[in-house]
């Protein structure tokens, strides 16, 4: 199984001067994290990271401290999530029937997550790892005015790793492309051109790191894990 990270944000909600990919959790960077999940799993064979040209160095001084056994292949990335996939998709080796896309930030997921949704994409051409939401969400007008509460039993919070069959998934890029639309994963996409995404069940633990309270909750998922261990 072929893999994309987008590592190529900037972290603006983090706050910091830099990448928050390249921000310290628990003496790693959080992205050492993510690549070691990702390396530790059976299911990945080819890893392609999604970054800006100026975090290069830093990038490859991580790759040279991990030393994965898998290939892992730099690729440009663009001004959005969005582009900066689709160039991804554009890296991937012809041979390449599937992959899986899985954020840099989401740093806390598991091997075994990985492997799971590398099985499910045998028997569906698109994937979302996702929980069940918890919270009653709201639906909120520009004046602050709540216009809905849809039925929490329906609602589950995206993920990822996603995963697709990459012919479709290129098809449903160009075709977004073509006609400017915005998403903000891969799956707005699939469900766009109407083909099905099925749900895997995700991890309470799989955050994105986004802010600096997460970072927090981050190390102190960590810190159970080697506790437990
Ligand atoms: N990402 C990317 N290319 C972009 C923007 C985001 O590859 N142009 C990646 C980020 O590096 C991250 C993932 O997509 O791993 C999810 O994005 P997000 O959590 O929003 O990260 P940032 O965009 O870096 O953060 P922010 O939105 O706060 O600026
Ligand atoms: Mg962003």
């Amino acid at each position: 199984m072929h893999l994309l990270i987008p590592a190529a944000g900037v972290g603006r909600r983090m706050g910091s001067d830099r990448n928050k990919l390249l921000l310290p959790l628990r003496g790693q960077p959080i992205l050492a994290w993510t690549l070691r999940a990702a390396a530790a799993s059976a299911s990945i064979e080819w890893v392609g990271l999604i970054c800006q040209e100026i975090d290069k160095p830093d990038l490859l001084a991580i790759l040279d401290t991990l030393n994965l056994a898998k290939p892992v292949v730099m690729v440009l990335g663009g001004e959005t999530r969005q582009e900066s996939v689709y160039n991804g998709l554009q890296a991937l080796p012809p041979t390449a029937e599937q992959v899986l896309i899985h954020d840099g930030a989401r740093c806390l997921a598991t091997p075994d997550l990985f492997d799971r949704c590398a099985a499910a994409l045998q028997t569906c051409p698109g994937l979302i790892a996702a929980i069940p939401v918890k919270d009653t969400i709201k639906i909120v007008n520009d004046d602050g005015i709540v216009t809905a509460t849809p039925d929490r039993n329906y609602l589950w919070a995206a993920q990822t790793p996603q995963g697709f069959h990459v012919a479709p998934l290129k098809a449903a890029h160009d075709e977004g492309k073509a006609k400017q639309w915005t998403v903000t994963d891969d799956a707005a996409l699939f469900e766009k051109v109407g083909l099905p995404v099925k749900i895997v069940p995700g991890e309470e633990t799989n955050l994105k790191v986004t802010t600096p309270e997460d970072l927090k909750i981050a190390d102190s998922v960590l810190s159970d894990r080697e506790t437990a261990a």
